[in-house]
């Protein structure tokens, strides 16, 4: 994700500047990319059109509805923190496992990175039930709107870790609050199309275990008001994506979903 960020970054007509990135993705993650299948916008496209999608989101919460907690769960290597203009008072928490939250505290401290908002780092893992204390540890206040960020996590969760974990967050979310996340269909994981791909992650250790055909009913079980949209239909183009996606009335067909939710 950092490498294709990092690339993103280079373009005259970028859709985001992340100057952490190359630094943060390092070979290792340069030579992923490389790897990686080729994807409709070439590859990595999925990781910038989807970045760019959230960002706005993020923006938009705080903007326009006062949102002033920003919980990014699974950050990995966002520099959100760093690199977007937040109102004042915004307090942002990332939370990942300690080795990769620990990776990339290294790399901001070399490069004298300052954060634009008051941001703090909670080593979790989130698969297990004891993360809401760390965050509530942390300064996050439950009574107070939030927004949440569930980005290029739930796919590799077990069906009941991604159940438990929407369900804690439930817990944590005041009315008015904002929650967006990516999810994939079921078609996707059992896609010969998508298997090269699939394949590759799983010799990574990130199998591929979550997916759902029906994103707004699942966030309507958890008590989120949700809208579903594919990356490369209008909001979720940014004219990177050339092709449109099928009709969600076509069943089988492997997909993706950028999904932005309001808590009821
Ligand atoms: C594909 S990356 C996405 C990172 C980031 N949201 C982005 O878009 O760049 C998935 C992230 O999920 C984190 N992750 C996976 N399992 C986790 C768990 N059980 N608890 C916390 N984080 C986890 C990984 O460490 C990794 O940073």
């Amino acid at each position: 994700m950092a490498a294709a960020r990092a690339k993103e970054t280079e373009r005259e007509d970028r859709l985001f500047h992340d100057p952490l990135a190359a630094d943060l993705a390092g070979e290792d993650g340069f030579d992923w990319l490389e790897r990686m299948e080729p994807a409709a916008g070439g590859p990595g496209m999925y990781a910038v059109v989807r970045t760019r999608f959230f960002d706005d989101f993020l923006m938009e919460a705080c903007e326009s509805f006062g949102i002033r907690q920003v919980v990014l769960a699974a950050a990995g290597l966002d520099t959100r923190a760093f690199r977007l203009k937040w109102p004042s008072g915004v307090r942002l928490f990332e939370m990942d496992l300690p080795e990769v939250l620990d990776h990339k505290e290294d790399v901001v401290e070399n490069a004298g990175a300052a954060p634009i908002c008051e941001r703090s780092m909670v080593r979790a893992d989130l698969a297990q039930e004891t993360w809401p204390k760390d965050l509530l540890g942390s300064g996050y206040d439950p009574d107070e709107p939030s927004v949440w960020l569930i980005e290029g996590l739930l796919f590799y969760l077990p069906r009941d870790a991604v159940h438990n974990l929407l369900d804690d967050i439930g817990e944590l979310a005041a009315p008015g609050s904002r929650l967006g996340l990516d999810l994939m269909n079921w078609n996707l994981l059992f896609s010969p199309v998508a298997w090269p791909q699939l394949a590759a992650l799983a010799r990574r250790g990130a199998q591929g275990r979550f997916g759902t055909n029906a994103p707004e009913a699942f966030l309507a079980r958890h008590g989120w008001e949700a809208d579903a949209t594919q990356p490369g239909e209008e909001g979720a183009n940014f004219g990177r994506l050339p092709n449109r996606p099928a009709h969600r009335g076509l069943p089988g067909i492997p997909r993706s979903f950028l999904v932005t939710a309001e808590r009821l």
